[in-house]
């Protein structure tokens, strides 16, 4: 039996000399742009149009060897391998999910917020055209209540899927994902996990109750804004997963061989990247916890004692990359803060190599009212803060200064 690996040592070797060992062969796996191959005579395409190397929607080398390396990633000690697709995007993931689970006898969708705003502007827009319903349960991103209850109470046998994310955007809340799966899987209803903040050195939702499981790979995983990506897998205990690759050909979902190859690469530096963005992003909150310019500061486990004990509980091993910081001077300060930082960018993503700052009021979170994100605790001074591996006394001097700015503007 091959010894099973630590995922930082499974992911640097990821795509290495896939499938040949002999001399000479490339070391990293060659990328492929071809959208069609060619064969010698009937049998032997009509065997080849049972896999999945035909034709690039159906799949092919790179965006394989990519699934190959998520699969093994999020494949939970002692239990069977997830099935994966990797998608064109992290939406195109959902949209892929949700059609896997929704249908005539269960056409509602639970979508636990706060949440991406594009996953319940998916499900209740070009779905809910086409007859899925979406509820929504607003959970208290203090890391209060009980989530499994709050959720229950939405829940009947009409329901597909309840879709969690474990921490929350814009306000870094933590998630009681294991409860909320519970209460889901007592009416049937798969768990779609969306874990983009949450990569698998972290965090593996098939392990605290996910059925399906989502990444934006445009995210940490590639790393490097230079990809968009996303990727689907699916318990292969769950029916769902029967049907996972009749529908990714349909749908055309597949991400294209480029885009996979550099994902591949940026996965490949993963594991570390996402240990060293979650000390520096911990250093940070610890930071910024006692500054008079800011009004709160959002991470997971720094609400009290049951945001600290569930953090310890889902994520002993870092609590990942994502921060917010409230400012109290509200616009205005957020805008001289943002001004005010020197190296670090405002940019309205995620997950890249270096510190990003974003501002969720007028970028994820634009199309809601002020008054909605009021009540969703999104105020006029939140900045939002993807933190990167940089040396941790850079940053702090960085926004040392640029809290001074703030405060000052
Ligand atoms: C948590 C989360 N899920 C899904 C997505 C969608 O990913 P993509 O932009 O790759 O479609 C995003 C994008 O920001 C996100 O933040």
């Amino acid at each position: 039996m091959t010894r099973r690996v630590h995922p930082s040592t499974s992911t640097a070797r990821a795509g290495l000399g896939v499938g040949d060992t002999g001399d000479g062969v490339d070391l990293v796996a060659p990328l492929s742009l071809a959208s069609v191959r060619a064969y010698a005579d009937l049998p032997s395409v009509d065997e080849a149009m049972e896999g999945r190397n035909t034709y690039r929607r159906y799949g092919g080398g790179n965006p394989q060897r990519l699934e190959e390396a998520m699969i093994e990633l999020e494949t939970v000690a002692g239990r069977t391998a997830p099935v994966a697709r990797v998608t064109s995007s992290g939406q195109a993931a959902m949209l892929l999910a949700a059609t896997l689970v929704a249908g005539p006898s269960r056409p509602r969708i639970v979508v636990v917020r706060p949440c991406y705003g594009g996953t319940d502007s998916l499900l209740a827009g070009p779905l809910g055209n086409l007859g899925v319903r979406v509820s929504t349960v607003d959970l208290p991103a203090d890391g209060g209540g009980n989530h499994g209850e709050l959720v229950a109470a939405t829940l009947g046998p009409d329901v597909a899927a309840v879709v969690i994310e474990v921490i929350t955007n814009p306000l870094i809340g933590l998630n009681d994902v294991p409860a909320v799966a519970a209460a889901a899987h007592d009416v049937g209803a798969a768990v779609i996990v969306d874990s983009t903040f949450t990569p698998p050195f972290l965090f593996q939702a098939f392990a605290h109750g996910a059925d399906l499981v989502i990444h934006s790979l445009t995210k940490h995983l590639a790393g490097h804004s230079d990809v968009c990506g996303g990727v689907l897998l699916v318990d292969s205990e769950h029916e769902a997963s029967d049907w996972l690759d009749a529908h990714a050909r349909l749908l055309g979902v597949n991400l294209a061989p480029f885009d996979a190859w550099l994902a591949l690469r940026g996965l490949r530096t993963a594991a570390l990247r996402v240990e060293r963005c979650s000390e520096n992003a911990a250093a940070l909150a610890a930071f910024f916890a006692d500054r008079a310019e800011l009004r709160a500061v959002h991470y997971p486990g720094v609400r009290g004692a049951g945001d600290a004990a569930l953090a310890e509980r889902l994520l002993p091993r870092g609590r990942g990359a994502m921060l917010s910081i409230d400012l109290q001077g509200g616009g205005n300060a957020a805008d001289a803060f943002i001004r005010g930082l020197d190296g670090i960018r405002l940019a309205p993503s995620l997950g890249d190599v270096a510190t990003t700052v974003s501002y969720p009021a007028s970028t994820s979170h634009r199309a809601l009212s002020p008054q909605q994100r009021a009540a969703l605790g999104i105020t006029d001074g939140l900045v939002r803060i993807s933190v990167g591996i940089e040396h941790i006394d850079d940053l702090k001097a960085e926004f040392d200064s640029a809290l001074i700015a703030a405060s000052a503007g």
